[in-house]
């Protein structure tokens, strides 16, 4: 098979459900494949840093929608998507980026520990109750999906009340990230408006009284005298925060325990602790990545022999290159201890997640605390993967945990 034809199998179901064969056969063809006019895909583990950190490959921007979507303008969800820093580059994306990372620190995501443990605590308890008779229990409703937007709505500061009803909304909002059917989007955009609306008014609210979290935070960088944040950059990337950081950590956490389930030994390690929880972690992401690939619009050079064009999509396929044979040996093996160095799952170079941290800090609290209450955790029936590509999760992984 050509890369084209391996490519075109990946968008298949049967591609979508176990892309690591193509990504094997990509692997065999070389690191960088063109796949005809206009189009380049890469699926090399250095060719792929390479990509991320050239600041000459951007993202696409508002210049790039306005010649292939002209109509954007309409969407609510695009219209605040083009202040989203992942749409952004140079000068403008360092700028935002640089004013929000002073808000979202180290400090700010370390703090978030003991809430952590407290909410994932809470939710096995109640994993702990329903499935107390060897009934099933549903991983990815239960917990997966909870704990991550529970997590982010405690970072920015979204009381306790509100959150039930958020939920929902936010989920449909990250749909975006995933755009196949035009029939989507006016869900989306609605979830837009709404976000949108209940932003604005948090933001009033804590003007007026101001608290510590990340919203209060920005609210002073944006009112900094030379106004360096708008409202709406605020505002709008506090959406961005709410979807990027969701689904993706409750597949980081559903792709984890998968592993767990097909290969128990891998669980009992974390138990026993001869793997350290962050080993785990890190392995899981490289294993299964939650976010499968992302783009850049090309300018002319060449990588490792194949040319790329001005303008040409060049897909960095994060998933292949975790996997990628000259950078992990045996790179099929989930083998936490393994050297070779860090995934590429957060990206790399100008938009490396600015979560990461509070991800991988999700998933050091979770696993231990899940494996360690329920080591007899097994699998109930067959799990449903979601149908999407560029996020790569379930919809259900049903367990028994007595
Ligand atoms: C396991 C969980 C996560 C994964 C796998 C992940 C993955 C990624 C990747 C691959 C990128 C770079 C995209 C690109 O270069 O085109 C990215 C960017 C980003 N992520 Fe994450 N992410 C995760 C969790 C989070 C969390 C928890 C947050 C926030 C609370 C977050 C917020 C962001 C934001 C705002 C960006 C854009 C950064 C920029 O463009 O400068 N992510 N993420």
């Amino acid at each position: 098979m050509d890369a084209l034809e391996i490519f075109t199998a990946l968008g298949t179901p049967d591609g979508r459900a176990n892309p690591y064969p193509h990504y094997a056969a990509l692997h065999e063809l070389g690191e960088v494949l063109s796949l005809g006019p206009g189009a380049v895909v890469v699926a090399g583990y250095d060719a792929i840093n390479s990509v991320l950190r050239d600041a000459e490959f951007r993202v696409s921007d508002e210049a790039t929608f306005d010649s292939d979507f002209p109509g954007w303008r309409d969407n609510p969800v695009f219209v605040q998507g083009m202040d989203w820093i992942l749409n952004l580059n140079a000068p403008r994306h360092s700028r935002i980026r640089s004013l929000i990372a002073r808000a979202f620190t180290a400090r700010r995501v370390a703090g978030l520990e003991p809430a952590i443990v407290r909410m994932a605590d809470d939710l096995l308890d109640v994993m702990a109750d329903s499935g107390a008779d060897g009934s099933p229990v549903e991983f990815m409703h239960d917990f997966a999906y909870l704990l991550p937007v529970t997590v982010i709505c405690e970072l920015i500061g979204i009381p306790e009340a509100d959150r039930e009803s958020f939920r929902p909304v936010a989920r449909d909002l990250a749909g975006v990230f995933e755009l196949n059917d035009p029939a989507t989007l006016p869900a989306i955009n609605a979830a837009a408006v709404e976000l949108l609306a209940y932003f604005t008014g948090l933001a009033g609210e804590r003007r007026a009284n101001p608290r510590d979290d990340l919203i209060t935070d920005l609210l002073a960088i944006s009112d900094a005298d030379d106004g360096r944040l708008t409202d709406a950059e605020l505002l709008h990337n506090l959406t961005l925060l709410l979807v990027a950081g969701f689904e993706t950590t409750t597949n980081l956490l559903g792709n984890g325990l998968q592993v767990v389930l097909q290969q128990p030994e891998a669980g009992a390690a974390v138990i026993d602790g001869s793997v350290p929880p962050g080993a785990f972690v890190e392995e899981a992401l490289r294993y299964d990545s939650p976010v499968q690939l992302t783009s850049r619009v090309g300018y002319p050079t060449e990588l490792c022999g194949t040319k790329v064009g001005d303008g040409d999509t060049v897909m960095t396929m994060i998933g292949a290159g975790n996997r990628d044979p000259r950078k992990f040996t045996d790179p099929d093996k989930f083998l936490p201890l393994r050297a070779g160095g860090a995934p590429l799952s957060f990206g790399g170079g100008a938009h490396f997640c600015i979560g990461s941290a509070l991800a991988r800090l999700e998933g050091t609290v979770a696993f231990p605390r899940l494996l360690s209450r329920f080591p007899q955790i097994a699998a109930a029936g067959e799990p449903v993967r979601r149908e999407t590509f560029l996020l790569r999760g379930f919809d259900a992984l049903p367990v028994t945990i007595a």
